[in-house]
């Protein structure tokens, strides 16, 4: 990773983004669609590339807390949030007026959406960027997000550079919180399980309804959505149809046959791209809510969901 040829991919890759270009780089959670979050012009060549609907605010991510201080209000609560950086922790916060970043980032709110990811490799092209850097899931809208370089590459036919950092350690999207006043909701579930937010806090926390006014708009039903039909909580399976299991037995593929939610977590992409390019159906067995089950069903459901245009 120190090698001396990622340096200079990295310096090369900061100077394309410097000049309004796009990268395509890992984090701990799936690959980012990356930009300067400063420049409105780099910040559209994401919706454009990406096919992204114009309301989609984007998470912004920067490689320290001083950072973060430049672009959000970072009140008491918030900062006890923050003790999950770098980490899987979007945190939804009160946008400085002399923040310098691009009104598309943001899509028109007075919020901005913002983490630091828990990757060495995104940290470095932060830091020799020297910008804030826009980045949603690097997949084209609508699709599955990409846990690897090579699902980067195939989603977009090579037209953005990737910064190769292996295949992603969680394998789903961060946590998001919005955070106001003394109140604490979370939009979408995600990589941190609730369960640790909760006791880093000592409280429940609330959980967005979908339609709610606030709305991540990730939370579109078919946001994340296969091109093959998927059937849920599958205990049986039908010829012809594709298995995706969760604990022992015999599935085309596995999530997890041990039944370890982090592991599932971390295929649950990959196995739904496998899947999808070689079959039209596809069951799912049932994974349990708790923990990372919440955010791994969240995508499933929505994968599953009547498909929408976004
Ligand atoms: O793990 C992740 O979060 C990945 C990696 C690349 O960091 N990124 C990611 O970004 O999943 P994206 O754009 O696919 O999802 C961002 C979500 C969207 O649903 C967006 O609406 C929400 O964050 N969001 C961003 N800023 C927001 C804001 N100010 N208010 C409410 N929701 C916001
Ligand atoms: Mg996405």
């Amino acid at each position: 990773m120190s090698a001396p040829g990622k340096a200079t991919e990295i310096d090369a890759l900061a100077a394309r983004l410097r000049a309004g270009g796009l990268v395509a780089f890992p984090t701990e959670t799936v690959y980012g669609l990356g930009a300067d979050a400063t420049s409105s012009d780099a910040v559209l060549g994401i919706y454009e590339t990406k096919g992204r609907p114009r309301f989609n605010p984007l998470i912004v991510h920067v490689a320290d807390l001083a950072m973060a201080e430049q672009l959000v209000e970072l009140s008491p609560l918030a900062r006890r949030l923050a003790a999950f950086w770098p980490g899987p922790l979007t945190l939804v916060l009160p946008r400085r007026a002399q923040a310098g970043l691009s009104d598309i980032v943001t899509a028109g709110l007075d919020t901005v959406g913002i983490r630091i990811p828990d990757h060495p490799l995104a940290l470095a092209l932060i830091r020799a960027t020297g910008r804030p850097l826009a980045a949603p899931s690097a997949n084209p809208s609508g699709k599955l997000s990409p846990t690897t370089a090579e699902q980067v590459i195939r989603g977009f036919a090579g037209r953005v550079p990737v910064l190769d950092g292996g295949p992603c350690r969680a394998g789903v999207e961060s946590t998001i919180l919005a955070v106001t006043g003394d109140s604490v909701t979370q939009l979408r579930a995600g990589a941190l399980p609730r369960e640790e937010i909760e006791a880093a806090l000592g409280h429940p926390i609330a959980i967005a309804r979908e339609g709610a006014t606030i709305t991540a708009p990730g939370m579109l039903a078919s946001h994340y959505a296969p091109d093959a039909s998927l059937r849920l909580d599958a205990t049986s399976f039908a010829p012809g149809e594709a298995s995706l299991g969760f604990g022992p037995g015999d599935f085309t593929l596995n999530l997890s046959p041990s039944g370890d939610l982090r592991e599932a977590a971390r295929n649950l992409f990959s196995m739904l791209h496998q899947l999808d390019a070689q079959h039209s159906r596809i069951a799912v067995s049932p994974i349990p809510h708790a923990g990372l089950g919440a955010a791994i069903n969240d995508r499933l459901s929505r994968a599953a969901a009547p498909r929408e245009n976004s």
